[in-house]
C-alpha cells in the first residue's frame, strides 16, 4: 500500500500545481504526466512556428520583403540566427533520414540511373507535367532539406523531378551505390552456398563439370518431359535415379522411367511420392529383379508384399525403409515365403510392426541370409539380440535399437556371430544399469578376424584401456573402415572425463587403432572423442609418419584440434580427399592442398590461385570425352 506522501511523492516536482485540482490533473498526475511539461512543450511549438514563419520571410529575399520584414531582420539577435543554421541542418539531417527510408525515391533514382540515353524521351514525357527546371546559376529550393542553394550543371535530381542541393544529392549517390551492392550480395552468398551444400554431399570437384554429368542434370531439370531413358548403364540410370530423388521428382511417372524389365536393380531413393500400385508396377514390369532398395516408402503395404511374394522370384535383397504400413504377419510371412533366397535385408525407421516375433521368424526361415540390418525399429527389443545370435553365417551386421541392451546379451551375440563378420556396427548401445565394462570390446578382440569396416559409436561405457587392449595384438588384419564417433564421458559437470582412469576413445586407444589400421585404413570418424589429447594428434599426425590410403577423415568437435594438427594431417595423409573439422574452433589460415576439400572449418579458405590448375585438367578432361565420343561416332564435328 502506498502512503498518501508517497502518492503525491510520484507527482513530479515542479508542476506548481497548488489548491484544488481538476479530475484531469489528478489523472495527469497519477499517470506521471505533468501538466507542466504539456504546457510547456506546446508553448514551444506556438513559438517554433511563428520563428518559422519569420524566417520564410527572410528566406525570401528582397521580392517581398516589407518594412517589417526588415525591421524583424534588425531585431532577430545572433543567437536567432544561429537557432537558425542549427534547424537548417535540422532539416537537412531530417532530408537524409528520409532518403535512407523512403523506397519509392531509391526505386525511381535507380531506374534513372540505369536508363540509358534513349529511354530519355518517356522521362522527358513525364517531366512535361512537372514544374520548368531552373537553370544552372538560378537558385532553387532543395527537393529534400528545402535549403536555398544556387543550381550548377552538376546539380542532382531528386525522387520527386526537383534538384537537390549538394549534401542531399551525394548522399541520394551513396544509397544509390550501396543499394546496387547489397543487390550483388545474395547472388555472391547464394553461390558460396550452392558450393557448400554440394561439398557435404560429397560433390568435392571443382571446375567444370564433366559431359555426363551436364547431360543428367538436364535431364533432371525436364524431368516431367522425358518419355524414355532409353538403354543406359544402370550405373548411370542409378545416378539419374539420386538426382531425381534429391530433386524431388521421384513420382509415379517419372518412376517408371527407372523401369526396364531386364534390370537387376531397382533403386528408389525417395518414394515418398509413390503410391501402392506404384509399387506393384515395380513387380510388374521387372519380375526378375534381385534387388529391391526403397527409401521412405511409406505407401507399400500388405498387398505389396503380396504381389512381390507372387511376381518377384529372384529377389535376394530387401532394403525397404520406412514401410510402416505392412504388418508384422505380413513380414513373417515374407520370411516363410523367400527366405532361402533371401540374402540381405535392410530394415529401418519401422515403428508399427516387425517387432522380435519378426526377428525369430527372419532367423528361422532365412538360413542363408549373409547381411543384416536393423536400425531403429521401435518394436524390437532384448529377443531379437538373442535370435540374432543364432545367424552364424553372417558377414555384415549393423544394429541400432532404442531398448537397452544389456551387456551379457550383446557379448553372447558377438561370440557367436563374431567370427565370420567383414562388417560389424553397433551404435548407440546403452546399458546404463550395469557398470561400465569392456567386455564387449574384449569379445571383439576375442572372435572377429574378418572385419574391415567396423562402427562402434555414441558409447559412454567402454574405457580407453579397452581400446587398447582392442586394436592392441589384434589378429584380426588392419581395418579399411572405422567409425567410433562418440565414445567419450558424458558428464556435463566434468568435460575433460575421469582423469585416473579415460573414458571412451582417448588418447592411448587412438594411438593403438593407428598403430593398428593405420596402414590399410581409408575412412575414420573419430568426431566427438573429446578426450583425445592435441600431444597425440600431433605425433600420429606428424607429417613423417605417413597413412596411404586414408581418403576421409571427421575429426569435428574434438577440441583440441588446431591448424598445427590439421596441416600434419595434410602432410601425413597423401591421398586425403576430404577433411572434416566442424566444431574445431581453433583452425584457422591453413592452406588446403590442391584435391583436397576441408569441410566445416569457417576461417581457413581454399587458397584460390588452386583453381586455376583444376580448370585446365577439366578441359583436358572434357576434351578427352569429346574425342572419345568422335571417335564412337557419336558426335559429328562442326568443321567439315
Ligand atoms: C562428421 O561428424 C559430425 C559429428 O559426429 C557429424 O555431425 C557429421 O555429419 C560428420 N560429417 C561427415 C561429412 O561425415
Amino acid at each position: 500500500m502506498l502512503t498518501s506522501g508517497e502518492r503525491a511523492g510520484r507527482r513530479p516536482r515542479g508542476s506548481g500545481i497548488r489548491g484544488p485540482h481538476s479530475a484531469l490533473t489528478d489523472f495527469l498526475a497519477a499517470n506521471n504526466i505533468s501538466a507542466q511539461e504539456i504546457r510547456d512543450s506546446y508553448r514551444d511549438r506556438v513559438q517554433r512556428a511563428e520563428q518559422d514563419a519569420a524566417e520564410a520571410d527572410n528566406g525570401e529575399g528582397s521580392s517581398n520583403a516589407g518594412e517589417d520584414a526588415e525591421a524583424d531582420l534588425q531585431a532577430e539577435s545572433s543567437a536567432m540566427a544561429a537557432e537558425r543554421t542549427r534547424k537548417r541542418k535540422r532539416n537537412q539531417d531530417e532530408a537524409i533520414a528520409k532518403i535512407k527510408k523512403g523506397k519509392e525515391a531509391k526505386k525511381k533514382a535507380s531506374k534513372k540511373k540505369k536508363k540509358g540515353p534513349d529511354d530519355d524521351s518517356e522521362e522527358d514525357f513525364m517531366d512535361m507535367y512537372k514544374k520548368a527546371k531552373k537553370l544552372p546559376g538560378q537558385l532553387e529550393n532543395c527537393e529534400l532539406c528545402d535549403k536555398r542553394f544556387t543550381v550548377t550543371p552538376y546539380s542532382q535530381a531528386g525522387p520527386e523531378g526537383g534538384l537537390l542541393c549538394t549534401p542531399c544529392g551525394k548522399e541520394l549517390k551513396k544509397e544509390v551505390k550501396a543499394q546496387e551492392k547489397a543487390k550483388q550480395k545474395p547472388v555472391v552468398r547464394k553461390g558460396r552456398r550452392k558450393i557448400e551444400s554440394n561439398r557435404l554431399d560429397g560433390m568435392t570437384v571443382r571446375g567444370p563439370k564433366s559431359l555426363q554429368q551436364l547431360c543428367i542434370e538436364k535431364l533432371a531439370k525436364h524431368s516431367e518431359d522425358i518419355d524414355e531413358l532409353g538403354d543406359m548403364p544402370e550405373s548411370i540410370m542409378n545416378k539419374i535415379s539420386e538426382i531425381f530423388s534429391k530433386k524431388r521428382a521421384m513420382n509415379p511417372t517419372t518412376m517408371k522411367l527407372f523401369l526396364q524389365p531386364d534390370m537387376d536393380t531397382v533403386a528408389i531413393h525417395e518414394s515418398a511420392y509413390l503410391e501402392t500400385e506404384d509399387f506393384d508396377q515395380i513387380f510388374a514390369v521387372c519380375p526378375s529383379v534381385k534387388k529391391l532398395s526403397l527409401r521412405n516408402c511409406c505407401q507399400f503395404k500388405d498387398s505389396n508384399i503380396d504381389y512381390l511374394i507372387e511376381k518377384a522370384k529372384s529377389l535376394v535383397d530387401i532394403q525397404l525403409l520406412g514401410a510402416n504400413l505392412v504388418s508384422n504377419d505380413k513380414w513373417i510371412e515374407l520370411f516363410i515365403a523367400r527366405g532361402q533366397d533371401l540374402k540381405s535385408l535392410k530394415v529401418e525407421w519401422l515403428d508399427a510392426a516387425f517387432d522380435d516375433q519378426a526377428v525369430e521368424a527372419l532367423t528361422t526361415f532365412c538360413p542363408n541370409i549373409e547381411r543384416l540390418k536393423l536400425e531403429r525399429c521401435k518394436k524390437l527389443g532384448v529377443d531379437s539380440i538373442d535370435a540374432i545370435a543364432r545367424l552364424e553365417q553372417l558377414e555384415h551386421l549393423t544394429l541400432r535399437f532404442y531398448d537397452q541392451v544389456p551387456r551379457e546379451k550383446l557379448v553372447h551375440m558377438i561370440k557367436s556371430v563374431g567370427a565370420h563378420l567383414r562388417t560389424l556396427c553397433l551404435e548407440h548401445f546403452l546399458d546404463s544399469d550395469s557398470d561400465p565394462t569392456d567386455d564387449i570390446l574384449d569379445a571383439i578382440h576375442k572372435t572377429c578376424r574378418h572385419l574391415s569396416k567396423f562402427r562402434f559409436s555414441e558409447n559412454t561405457e567402454c574405457t580407453d584401456d579397452g581400446y587398447v587392449n582392442l586394436f592392441t595384438n589384434w589378429p584380426n588384419p588392419p581395418l579399411r573402415y572405422i567409425d567410433v564417433n562418440s565414445l567419450r564421458d558424458m558428464d556435463n559437470t566434468n568435460p575433460d572425463g575421469p582423469t585416473d582412469y579415460p573414458v571412451g576413445l582417448a588418447s592411448g586407444g587412438f594411438q593403438a587403432l593407428m598403430a593398428h589400421s593405420g596402414p590399410r585404413l581409408e575412412y575414420l570418424d573419430i568426431s566427438s572423442c573429446r578426450h583425445i589429447s592435441h600431444a597425440t594428434f600431433t605425433d600420429i599426425f606428424d607429417g613423417t609418419k605417413q597413412y596411404p590410403h586414408l581418403r576421409e577423415l571427421n575429426i569435428s568437435f574434438c577440441p583440441v584440434v588446431d591448424t598445427q594438427v590439421v596441416a600434419g594431417i595434410f602432410r601425413s595423409c597423401p591421398e586425403l580427399k576430404k577433411l572434416v573439422t566442424f566444431g574445431c574452433f581453433q583452425v584457422a589460415d591453413v592452406v588446403v592442398p590442391k584435391g583436397i576439400v576441408l569441410i566445416g572449418a569457417p576461417k581457413a579458405q581454399d587458397q584460390i590461385e588452386q583453381f586455376g590448375d583444376t580448370l585446365m585438367e577439366f578441359q583436358t578432361e572434357l576434351q578427352r570425352e569429346m574425342d572419345e565420343m568422335r571417335a564412337a561416332g557419336r558426335f559429328m564435328p562442326v568443321v567439315a
